[in-house]
């Protein structure tokens, strides 16, 4: 009996660890079998604070996952965030080593090898160098340089890096539950790879997963990732306000804002008030939906400047015709895509996760678009190495995530 072929992803944000694990069908499309969604512990605007604490979420998740599918999870593509991360552009350079002058993937890796060599302090860490697009002997705007000709091989990259005690201390969670890592993975490019269409990367589209402690940042250009950047601002600070602002304890707040908060707050009646008989919401006096309204859109559109600032000093802001893509637990908030209209000046659409089967319901929310983002980044991995068995293969196998990005 053929072995079946499994892809695990883990997605550790602020609010909530997400573990999937997906049978790989023989047509390639991914199925759930196991969904652990459980809330996380340790964890401050999307970066390990406490290892054990985060290591018992995690591992309260995996062990979900783990029943619901009757797999054992050995290793996982594991997602990583926070503000911490950064990227840069470069470029690398190398001679075609064959004499016959055939490129080979030999050049490919060590073109892409040059190119991390990048200028950054010592306490980071490169996680990703994406090849954007190859030059030989010249010649631009290659994808795919294997089996060209040409004497001298150029490589256009994005390298992504993080720091070493975010990397380090997020490792060691998952360590300690038993899962070995098959490679991290930036969240917001593993979000691209689970709601973007390949038009909207090749024309250049902004991703925004805005979650409960960060919004992550990633753009888009020429069908590859060219900038990735995070602003340490989510939905629970949302809450936070909400809390301070109408007097409520932060759990209320947060039940508030989900069911009643709207992202611009002039569209909402004046008068306009809601019961608070369900809530445990303070003095227990009825709130005003625009005075909850206007909190809700102050927070969001300063998050939404912040990011255009970011874009801005990217020099990415005119690069996105394509729009901006919302995922993330806050991009359901009601009135969401007008504001970041407003803001962005330029089309807004919500990105869900699509084209799975299996136990979808769970995951079939912009809120899980990173988590299963990482399946769809680990099934082309997959595909390149021929296993993905991570359910009875081997441990820590070679992490050539450089090759995953090929098309
Ligand atoms: N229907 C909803 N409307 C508005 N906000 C929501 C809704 N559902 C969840 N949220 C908010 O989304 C946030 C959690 O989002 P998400 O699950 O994407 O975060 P996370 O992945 O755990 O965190 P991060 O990625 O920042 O580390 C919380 O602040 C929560 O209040
Ligand atoms: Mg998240």
């Amino acid at each position: 009996m053929a072995r079946e072929r499994i892809v695990v992803g883990i997605d550790v944000g602020t609010t909530k660890v997400c573990s999937l694990i997906a049978a790989i069908s023989p047509e390639d499309q991914l199925e759930i079998i196991g969904a652990g969604i459980t809330p996380a512990r340790g964890l401050r605007r999307g970066v390990v604070v406490n290892v054990d604490e985060a290591a018992q979420a995690i591992s309260a998740s995996v062990h979900k996952a783990e029943q619901q599918s009757g797999f054992k999870i050995m290793s996982a593509f594991v997602g990583i965030s926070g503000a911490h991360i950064s990227s840069t552009n470069s470029h690398g350079v190398v001679a075609v080593r064959r004499s016959d002058n055939v490129v080979t993937e030999d050049d490919i890796d060590r073109a892409l090898e040059a190119a991390k060599v990048v200028n950054m302090p010592q306490d980071r860490e490169v996680i990703h160098v994406v090849p954007r697009h190859f030059v030989i002997d010249g010649q631009e705007g290659i994808n795919n340089p294997a089996g060209m000709l040409g004497r001298r091989l150029e490589v256009e990259t994005t390298v992504v890096t993080g720091t070493q005690t975010a990397i380090h201390n997020l490792s060691r969670c998952i360590e300690q539950v038993g899962v070995g890592i098959d490679a991290l993975v930036i969240q917001p490019i593993a979000a691209g790879e689970a709601v973007l269409t390949t038009a909207e990367k090749d024309l250049g589209v902004a991703l925004v997963d805005l979650g409960g402690g960060t919004s992550d940042v990633g753009v888009f250009v020429d069908g590859s990732v060219a900038y990735v950047g995070s602003v340490p601002v989510g939905g629970n600070h949302i809450s936070n306000d909400i809390a301070l602002g109408l007097r409520t304890p932060f759990t209320s707040a947060d039940e508030l804002k989900i069911r009643h908060g709207y992202a611009l707050s002039e569209a909402i009646e004046e008068d306009s008030m809601i019961d608070v008989a369900s809530f445990d919401a303070g003095d227990g006096t009825p709130i005003s939906k625009r005075e909850l309204s206007e909190i809700v859109e102050a927070r969001l559109e300063e998050t939404f400047d912040f990011v255009r600032e970011q874009l801005g000093r990217a020099g990415f802001e005119e690069s996105m015709p394509a729009g901006v893509v919302l995922v993330g637990g806050t991009a359901q908030l009601q009135g969401i895509r007008r504001l970041a209209a407003e803001v962005f000046g330029t089309p807004v659409r919500l990105g869900t996760p699509t084209g799975m089967f299996g136990l979808v319901e769970s995951v079939s929310s912009p809120a899980y678009a990173a988590s299963v983002g990482l399946l769809k980044w680990g099934l082309v991995q997959a595909d390149d190495f021929g296993v993905g068995g991570n359910a009875d293969g081997p441990v820590g196998r070679a992490r050539d995530w450089l090759r995953s990005f090929f098309p």
